[in-house]
């Protein structure tokens, strides 16, 4: 798992402190309830990009604004 070597994901870090974020698939991209928005665009620009799948299932996420991601895909 190549999380597990770069570290935790916010979808992990959120749960590790005590945040109440779902994760339905647990970081498999087979849901979007781990959908984030993020306040800063510049934070949101200096993350690494989104890959297709994630995409695929943001396009599906309630409430998708310029700045979302999937909590599990961003380390
Ligand atoms: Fe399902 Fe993130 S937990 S896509």
């Amino acid at each position: 798992d190549a999380r597990a070597v770069i570290g935790e994901n916010l979808l992990d870090a959120a749960h590790a402190r005590g945040v109440e974020l779902e994760g339905a698939c647990e970081g498999s991209l087979a849901c979007s309830t781990c959908h984030v928005v993020f306040d800063s665009e510049d934070v949101f620009a200096s993350l690494p990009e989104a890959c297709d799948d994630e995409n695929d299932m943001l396009d599906l996420a309630y409430g998708l604004t310029a700045t979302s991601r999937l909590g599990c895909q961003v380390i």
